[in-house]
């Protein structure tokens, strides 16, 4: 058969544009492919000019240390405390009750033990090591024994604002050694607490920019210094944006994230439509039948809370040094900045009660030793700094905030959580979930709050994960 110029003109226009969508779709997925791993940049965070080596490369025991002239001079500060009167019938409503507060100061004055408590503290390994020019602090907990042919799965868990390491204590015996609490013993882990630059025991950049993602470009490299190429990680709070942008610089080492609570900065119009519409049509926007009473009336369940509960937030994203002046200054005032929110977040219907509820789910003991390492260490204003790193862009504009997760991902969802975000929009971002549980009780601050069903949670997650890759 012959073809008429035209015809052919016409083949040789189509063969051409059937060239092109093969190339192009040939290229998005050599792209795609590419894009799986978010480039994780680098860092330098130590004062003045990097120098042309990196000089120390060892790994230092570490022991909290205290003194008589740290204790006298917190002592002569809380007997110099000047207290607020509460409102008549306030409660916790209107924040920290300043009554409530003398009582703990009082407490801290004359029972609280410091130096017991560094030593409770000092229970577990520590060490410090130079990570882009800065010291970083970690607990490093191996367990206390193994059972024939069974090894220990490292896992790195990381603590949040305004907590620390200390929030780790009653669930590392559990993870380390879980046949001996109760729990399933077929995993058992190696465990790696690491205190973010900035918080606690670790130093605190020297330069402006530290924010999560350098955070968890500073732990993928400790763990790589300590020999962990495969590793699952853990963390609520901060630890969970740490832990998500790990998963996103260095998938191939990360075999699990499992986080308490999930962030995402962007909304598409869907989901939008879905805040007006969801409540009626549940299913048409992919909700669950728990997530309903969650998060709808919206106003009241999310929207209005969220605005309680986020003044502090934008003032640390700000003006952190400005608020930090007092807190840096003030043991009392340090206090009632950060207790409030260990009442907050853990009920918010403690707001009602004449102690907050403070002493129904902690010791005064436990929340005045995490005061005590923001207050030794000094780190208050450093780690408030943190959110002003976070948000220095923008929000919406980093990769990181819209870049998918692919690791094997378990969330739990403790009910008192401060923010919840629903299964369907979670699952854009972590496209790869292998278990997303409802817990039964507990709030923000699950490590020290629930260890017990935050270490059950993990361990069946884990659990998952190996059976999934046993079977590929
Ligand atoms: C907190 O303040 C209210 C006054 O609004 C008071 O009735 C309540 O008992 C206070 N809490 C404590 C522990 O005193």
């Amino acid at each position: 058969m012959l073809l008429s110029p035209t015809a052919c003109a016409i083949m040789m226009l189509l063969e051409m544009i059937l060239a092109a969508v093969l190339g192009t779709i040939i290229y998005l997925f050599l792209t795609k492919k590419k894009e799986e791993v978010l480039p994780m940049g680098d860092g330098w965070w130590a004062a003045g000019q990097k120098p042309d080596s990196e000089a120390d490369t060892t790994i230092r025991p570490f022991k909290v240390v205290t003194s008589e002239e740290e204790i006298k001079d917190l002592h002569q500060r809380l007997d110099k405390a000047r207290f607020v009167e509460p409102l008549e019938d306030s409660y916790f409503h209107y924040g920290f009750n300043g009554t409530y507060l003398k009582k703990i100061v009082s407490y801290w004055r004359n029972q609280f033990n410091w130096k017991k408590q560094v030593e409770i503290l000092n229970q577990f390994p520590q060490f410090k090591t130079k990570i882009e020019g800065i010291d970083v602090h970690f607990l490093h907990i191996k367990p206390p024994h193994l059972s024939e042919g069974q090894s220990a799965k490292p896992l790195l868990m990381i603590h949040g604002w305004p907590g620390s390491v200390y929030e780790m204590y009653k669930i590392i015996p559990l993870l380390t050694d879980p046949a001996n609490h109760g729990l399933n013993g077929d995993h058992v882990f190696e465990m790696i607490c690491p205190s973010i630059p900035g918080f606690g025991f670790s130093e605190a950049p020297h330069k402006k920019g530290f924010n999560p993602m350098c955070a968890a470009r500073v732990f993928y490299k400790l763990m790589l210094k300590l020999g962990f190429h495969k590793f699952y990680i853990q963390g609520g709070d901060y630890g969970s944006l740490i832990c998500t942008n790990m998963a996103q610089i260095a998938p191939r080492h990360v075999k699990g994230i499992h986080i308490n609570i999930v962030f995402l900065s962007t909304i598409s119009f869907k989901q939008l439509l879905s805040i007006l519409l969801g409540q009626y049509f549940p299913k048409l926007f992919g909700f669950q039948a728990e997530e309903i009473q969650k998060i709808f009336p919206f106003k009241k369940k999310v929207l209005y809370r969220i605005i309680r509960e986020s003044g502090y937030l934008h003032l640390q994203a700000t003006k952190p040094d400005t608020v930090g002046c007092g807190l840096y200054d003030s043991p009392v005032g340090l206090a009632a900045y950060i207790l409030e929110k260990f009442s907050r977040w853990t009920d918010p219907s403690f707001k009602n009660l004449e102690d907050g509820g403070l002493e129904k789910k902690f010791t005064l003991d436990d929340l005045l030793t995490n005061i005590m390492i923001y207050w030794a260490s000094g780190c208050v204003v450093s780690s408030m700094r943190f959110y002003k790193e976070l948000f220095w862009k923008g929000i919406g504009v980093e990769k990181h905030e819209t870049f998918p997760v692919e690791v094997p991902t378990g969330i739990a969802t403790f009910p008192n959580e401060v923010l919840y975000i629903p299964r369907s929009w979670v699952q854009k971002k972590y496209v790869n979930i292998v278990s997303f549980n409802f817990m039964p009780r507990g709030g923000h601050f699950a490590a020290f709050e629930e260890p017990e069903l935050l270490a059950a949670d993990i361990l069946q997650f884990v659990d998952k994960v190996e059976k999934a890759a046993f079977v590929q």
